[in-house]
């Protein structure tokens, strides 16, 4: 068993019991091995490590009120891991093997899945990468799939709670005819510049504008933007942010709450407009944003701050985050059938 005090998971690291590895070799996927040790042996070569060939996915896991284990929409990030891989010339695991192995995942790694009530959850990590040695700059043939999982708590603070955000108008994280709506490891890579100045300046994430034009808000470094105006949910409508399976399953829940849904370019200038404003994506759930702040470069002290709230989730988020999670653990009825039942 383990010795993990769940009310104190952040989103990090845990050493689980396996990781899933199988191995395409340029005609067929291998047998999936059970590893205890999450070192893999690859060859230095690899693509992936040279040319950023990689991708990923990320879904959770969750304990329901009714003991039993849930998967929340594996088949979209199972389809969403192919489109990554497309784009990247490289194999991807069919849906059923990417289903299969996430839900063994779970089960070798059950002692980790956090309870019912602790508002934490099994995070897994579909891990897909070009393995082959090479070094002309080209699609690996051979590709190796990797299925990591870690309990985690919220990505940022507690949840629920708000946090200050900034908008970095010298740094893009994806070019405007480039890689921003897939989830290739490379977007993330491309972040960090601005993301490691944003936390100097005690920002906990960085909103992007849209690169061709920088006048419409596009996403954040790890999760899509929503908005809240009167009883409308208004998301970004871009070529350049990744297609979030929360926010696309939030527009559902807003409409199911009998709220307006507009996913539409949204140009900077509405900011002023908007009662709430927060983050959504598989890590951050829904996070609420209290400061969001403006600036002509990161590096300058000029600065415009839109406020949200009083620091704590606004009502219409807080609904919407209660109908998500709610399905999640089994507490409110799966009337569009986003959950998959894991057997234990
Ligand atoms: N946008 C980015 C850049 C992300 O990294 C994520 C996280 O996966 C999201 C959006 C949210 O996507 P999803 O809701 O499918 O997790
Ligand atoms: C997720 O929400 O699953 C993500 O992939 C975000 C992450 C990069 C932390």
């Amino acid at each position: 068993m383990t010795e993990l005090d769940w009310s104190k998971l952040t989103f990090s690291y845990t050493k689980t019991n396996t990781i899933l590895i199988s191995h395409f070799d340029g005609s067929k996927w291998s047998e999936v091995e059970s590893n205890s040790d999450d070192y893999i042996r690859l060859s230095a070569f690899a693509g992936a490590l040279h040319y950023s060939i990689e991708c990923f996915e990320g879904l959770k896991a969750f304990r329901g009120k009714d003991g039993k284990v849930r998967l929340f929409r594996p088949e979209e990030n199972a389809k969403r891991l192919q489109r990554s891989a497309k784009y990247l010339g490289i194999e991807a695991p069919s849906t059923e093997m990417f289903i299969q192995m996430c839900e063994r995942s779970v089960r070798e790694n059950i002692e980790f899945l956090p309870p019912y009530g602790s508002r934490a959850s099994l995070y897994l990590r579909p891990t897909l990468i070009g393995s082959n040695p090479q070094l002309g700059v080209q699609s690996s043939k051979e590709s190796t799939f990797i299925l990591l999982c870690s309990p985690v708590g919220a990505y940022t603070g507690g949840v629920l709670e708000a946090i200050d955000v900034v908008i970095a108008r010298n740094y893009d994280r994806a070019a405007p005819n480039g890689t921003g709506a897939f989830k290739v490891g490379g977007n993330y890579g491309a972040s960090l510049a601005s993301l490691n100045k944003a936390h100097e300046l005690g920002f906990k994430a960085v909103l992007y504008l849209d690169p061709a034009t920088k006048k419409y808000i596009d996403e954040f470094n790890s999760s899509n933007f929503f908005a809240i105006k009167g009883n409308t949910y208004i998301t970004p409508l871009s070529t350049t942010i990744l297609p979030s399976i929360t926010n696309m399953s939030l527009e559902v829940a807003a409409a199911d709450l009998g709220m307006e849904v507009e996913r539409r370019p949204v140009p900077v200038e509405e900011l002023p407009t908007f009662d709430e404003v927060g983050e959504c994506g598989t890590a951050v759930v829904i996070t609420p944003v209290h400061k969001l702040v403006d600036k002509p470069s990161l590096e300058s002290e000029e600065e415009t701050v839109y406020t949200y709230g009083d620091g704590l989730c606004g009502e219409k988020s807080l609904q919407l985050f209660n109908y998500i999670t709610d399905i999640q653990y089994g507490v409110r009825e799966d009337k569009f059938g986003w959950t998959r039942e894991v057997e234990i």
